[in-house]
């Protein structure tokens, strides 16, 4: 049985070799960002393996001439698939759930980066100006963080918090026991009106794009901290550039950003930034921006590749396939 897989890093070879071996299937490496000029090679496989790149209604549609039948982004997030056009033409699609402590992980650093002002404090130290003037920070125990959206990763970053004894407040469609273990769950606006720190967990949905905009902005603490390691799309990025101007956001920590794609994972060092906002907020010292890597660790990258291939097999098998999204 083969399965093609589209943008393979070297760094996921030993595992892709590892999974292809265990589940008895042959992999067809068919190139770097899938598009229209490369997908004839994933023909002779019914399921693909894929990563963040754009997938639109005209390359789903040539996957589907091309004889497959599921495509399994090595992703939690699919919002870069067009999913609608998907279900129209019948071709499945899964995702994947890798361990959530790499992103809890990280976003606990980001939380701790923008309430100590460390990209103040580290980019004055380089320049040799080590004084303590406008960086003297926040302790944990002090402040209130708002987590919203606890599946599982919202739920890992709550575990998490609860250690560093700071009240936590949460907010969620769906609560869940774990959490209401160290949080207290309240409705969005009283969570805006009361944390100090907010930090966001859930999927890019219509329903939520721009869920912090200058409305909600409005409702929030002065100098309350923003954190984003989900989904640019949350966050109306021109309306948090004005409340970060005005002082009404103190600081912001950020992996992702609107229209990102294109962007993130490649060496862009020798030309223009083509993305305005992005270039704005990495100028300000209070707002500290990394390229969506919070993922990024060996054990993640191990779960992306294992249950990406297990899934493209087990759909090709017609077997249970615990990430089949539809
Ligand atoms: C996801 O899994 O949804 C992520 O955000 C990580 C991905 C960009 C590699």
């Amino acid at each position: 049985m083969k399965i093609g897989v589209y943008s393979e890093r070297p760094d996921e070879r030993a595992f892709f070799d590892h999974a292809a071996q265990a589940c008895g299937v042959e992999l067809v490496m068919c190139g770097a960002v899938p598009d229209l000029s490369n997908c004839r090679a994933a023909e002779g496989c019914r399921a693909l393996s894929i990563i963040t790149t754009p997938v639109p209604a005209p390359l789903l549609d040539a996957f589907y001439a091309a004889g497959v039948r599921y495509i399994s982004t090595r992703t939690v997030g699919y919002d870069h698939i067009d999913v609608a056009h998907a279900r129209k033409i019948g071709m499945h699609i899964g995702n994947v759930s890798y361990s959530p402590d790499s992103v809890a992980d990280y976003t606990v650093m980001m939380i701790l980066i923008a309430v100590r002002k460390l990209k103040a404090i580290v980019t004055r130290a380089q320049g040799q100006d080590f004084s303590l003037g406008g960086v003297r920070g926040r302790e944990l125990r002090d402040l209130t963080v708002g987590v919203i959206g606890t599946g599982r990763i919202g739920t890992c970053v709550v575990r998490r918090l609860a250690g560093f004894g700071c009240r936590i407040l949460a907010c969620d469609l769906r609560e869940n026991d774990a959490v209401r273990q160290a949080a207290e769950y309240v409705p969005p606006d009283e969570l805006y009106r009361r944390s100090d720190v907010i930090t966001l967990h859930m999927p890019a949905t219509e329903d939520n794009y721009h869920m912090i905009g200058r409305e909600s902005l409005g409702k929030m603490k002065k100098e309350v901290c923003i954190v984003n390691t989900a989904r640019g799309s949350l966050i109306d990025t021109q309306a948090l550039i004005e409340a970060l101007e005005d002082g009404r956001v103190g600081a912001a920590a950020l992996d992702v950003v609107e229209n990102e794609a294109g962007l993130y994972y490649n060496d862009l060092k020798c030309v223009p930034l083509k993305n305005r906002e992005l270039a704005v907020l990495r100028s300000f010292p209070n707002t500290f921006v990394t390229p969506h890597t919070a993922f990024y660790t060996e054990h993640a990258v191990r779960d992306m590749v294992e249950y990406s291939v297990r899934s493209c097999a087990s759909f090709c098998r017609g077997e249970d396939n615990p990430w089949l999204v539809f």
